[in-house]
């Protein structure tokens, strides 16, 4: 498929999905999510492809959403395009989404690194929500993700006082897995997506769905469809190779199957 806006460099089992608008630091306009939204959408199509690395490249993530393109938007505009609605492909991706940040994720640029499920921050890395200083609130979930990842007080802050925070903030907050200097962000979250992408598929699709659950049922429901999910790995072939490879004292192969 042809990109303007982003670099998709497919590697299996791994693929990088790099956003590319530098001039405006990488700000997600429309048709920069529509891309990132087709491009894991080939991603997920991929059987080759087992885990994806989300960047802005070495110097900047995202620096939000587009400004120039909401400024002079009324509210019906922004309700029946449904600006942020659109992201819902990025949370719709079933594989394991790695974000490797560099620079700015500011706004809907924190917010995408907060969609992804796990995040790799360099040490230049400053997450934020300033859409309190364009007299806005967040709306691509960083009202609702960062209580849930960094827990109410760190929430408020970054809401209402919309200052970013340092790398090594955002993972004293447990807002990232891990930070690395800034040139080898990108190599690390690689490093990472082919790590998960030997392991059996359907064990880590339905662990990540299993994980993401858990932000969104009462515990009741979320063990339960736990259960479910562990008892339904036992129908696959990768499951009867993994345990029989651990008795057999040698390495699994696993085929998604
Ligand atoms: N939208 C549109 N353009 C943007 C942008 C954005 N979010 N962020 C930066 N740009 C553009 C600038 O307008 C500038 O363009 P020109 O060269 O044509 O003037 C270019 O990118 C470079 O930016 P700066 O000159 O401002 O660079 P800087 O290094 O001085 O500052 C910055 C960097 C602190 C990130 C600053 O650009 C900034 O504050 N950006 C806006 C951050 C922001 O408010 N994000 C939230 C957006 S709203 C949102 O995301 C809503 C949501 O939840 C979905």
């Amino acid at each position: 498929m042809g990109y303007e806006l982003v670099a998709v460099g497919v590697e299996p089992p791994i693929a990088t999905i790099t956003l590319n608008r530098p001039k405006v630091l990488n700000a997600l306009s429309p048709d920069l999510v529509r891309e990132i939204n087709e491009a894991l959408r080939e991603q997920e199509a991929d059987e080759r492809i087992r885990a994806v690395v989300i960047t802005g490249g070495p110097k900047v993530f995202a620096a939000g959403a587009d400004i120039a393109d909401m400024a002079d938007r009324t509210a019906a505009e922004q309700l029946q395009r449904d600006q942020v609605g659109r992201w819902a492909g990025i949370t719709a991706f079933t594989k394991p989404l790695i974000a490797a940040v560099n620079g700015y994720a500011l706004g809907g640029g924190c917010e995408l690194a907060l969609m992804c499920d796990l995040v790799i921050a360099g040490d230049t890395a400053r997450f934020g929500q300033p859409e309190v200083n364009l007299g806005i609130i967040p709306g691509a979930g960083g009202t609702q993700r960062w209580p849930r990842t960094a827990g109410k007080y760190a929430a408020m802050e970054a809401v209402l006082a919309g200052t970013p925070i340092s790398a090594r903030r955002a993972h004293e907050l447990g807002l990232v897995n891990k930070v690395v200097p800034a040139e080898m962000s990108i190599a690390v979250a690689q490093r990472l997506a082919r790590q998960l992408a030997e392991k059996p598929p359907l064990a880590v699709r339905l662990g990540k769905e299993s994980v993401l659950k858990a932000f969104e049922t009462p515990l009741a429901e979320g063990l339960a469809s736990e259960r479910k999910s562990f008892y339904f790995l036992f129908s696959t072939e990768d499951q009867k190779e993994g345990m029989h490879a651990f008795l057999e004292k040698r390495k699994g192969v696993f085929k998604g199957r």
